[in-house]
Order: structure tokens, then sequence, then C-alpha cells
């Protein structure tokens, strides 16, 4: 007779192996999508940073925090921020409490889903977030992340070799900035 217990067994541990490397497999691939998003994924989220989020009205086009608009509240450096894309995602969603960073999720404060707390909570704070420029669907929020960790985020002060790099070509807005 066959060795059918040993066969099970071996069976048993082939599927879990295979799961296994499933699984990592699936990781992996996250990992590398979010470590290496690609160059039309990057423009994309550069738009929506520049236009529909228009992020650089408070925080300044290269995130620097010297914003485009003066009317505008003054925004914080994110090129000096340590920030890990989990939070930087959660900002931008929920915005900053007590803050004049708006949140940029449609349904920010009305289910609880950021911070525990909704409208009505928010009357407590002396600074009351304004409302977005526009508010952005998940997938765009993802898109201005992505964009923001690869050209931003802890990225250190604007010089002419990141500018240049930052725009795809020596455009006029890096005239101005130094070598
Ligand atoms: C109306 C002005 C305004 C707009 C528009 C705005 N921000 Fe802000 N943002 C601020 C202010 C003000 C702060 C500082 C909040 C504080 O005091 O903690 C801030 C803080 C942040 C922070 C936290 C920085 C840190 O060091 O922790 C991030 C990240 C951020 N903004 C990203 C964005 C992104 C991305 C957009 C566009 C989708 C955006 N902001 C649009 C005003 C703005």
């Amino acid at each position: 007779m066959p060795d059918t217990r040993g066969q099970a067994v071996w069976r048993q541990s082939f599927s879990v192996v295979v799961a296994v490397a499933i699984v990592a497999g699936l990781l992996l691939a996250r990992r590398a999508r979010a470590q290496a998003p690609d160059a039309s994924d990057l423009a994309e989220g550069m738009r929506l940073f520049q236009q529909k989020g228009d992020c650089q009205a408070c925080h300044g086009w290269s995130g620097d925090g010297h914003k485009t608009d003066n009317q505008m509240p003054d925004g914080a450096n994110l090129r000096e921020a340590k920030l890990s894309r989990t939070v930087l995602v959660m900002t931008i969603k929920c915005g900053r409490l007590n803050s004049q960073m708006p949140a940029f999720d449609k349904f920010a404060y009305s289910d609880g889903r950021c911070y525990g707390k909704t409208q009505a909570d928010l009357k407590a704070y002396a600074t009351r977030m304004p409302d977005p420029p526009s508010t952005l669907q998940a997938r765009e929020i993802d898109l201005i992340a992505d964009f923001m960790m690869a050209k931003i985020v802890g990225k250190g002060p604007m010089d002419h070799a990141k500018c240049v790099e930052f725009w795809g070509s020596d455009v006029e807005a890096c005239r101005d900035v130094p070598k």
C-alpha cells in the first residue's frame, strides 16, 4: 500500500507553501506599486495637486509653504515634513483639526471616519477648517500622495537641479530657484 498519509501531509504543506507564495507576491506587488508609481500616475498626481486640489494655493507649487495665493492661509512646508504615506493620505482626507488645513474627503465628518468626529464636534475648535477647493475621490488622493512622496515630502529645499527634475524641463519657475 502506498504511503497515503505521507502524501496527504505533503499535499497539505504544498498548499500552505503555495498560499504563502501568493500572499507574499501580492504584498510585494502592492509595495512595488506604492514605491514606484509610473510616470503617468505621477503626472496625474501633480496635476491634481496643482489644479483640482489646489494644494499649491496654501503650500506653494513646490510644497515649501510659499503659497501661490496671497489671500490663502499659510500652509505647512511639506518638503521638510517627516510624514509617512499613511499619515499623508489621512491628512488630505481629514484635514487637520483646529487648523486651516481643509478635509478633501466629501464624507470626512459625516460618519465619524475622520478622528471619530462629526460636523457637530468641529464647532468646538477655535480654528475652523475651511472648505476644500474641491473634494477628492480616494483614487485622486492616492495619486496626490504618490506624487508627493516621490517629489515633495522630506525632499528638502528646492534647488535648480531638483526643479528641473520636478517639472521635467528647465521651466520659467526654475529661474528663481537657487542653484
Ligand atoms: C486653504 C489652505 C490649504 C489648502 C488648500 C491645503 N492645505 Fe495643507 N495645510 C494647510 C495648513 C494651514 C496646514 C498646517 C496645519 C497645522 O497647523 O497643523 C496644512 C498642513 C498640511 C499637511 C501636514 C503637514 C505636517 O507637517 O504635518 C499636509 C500633509 C498637507 N497640508 C497637505 C495638503 C495637500 C496634499 C493639499 C491639497 C490636496 C493641501 N494640503 C491643501 C493649509 C492648506
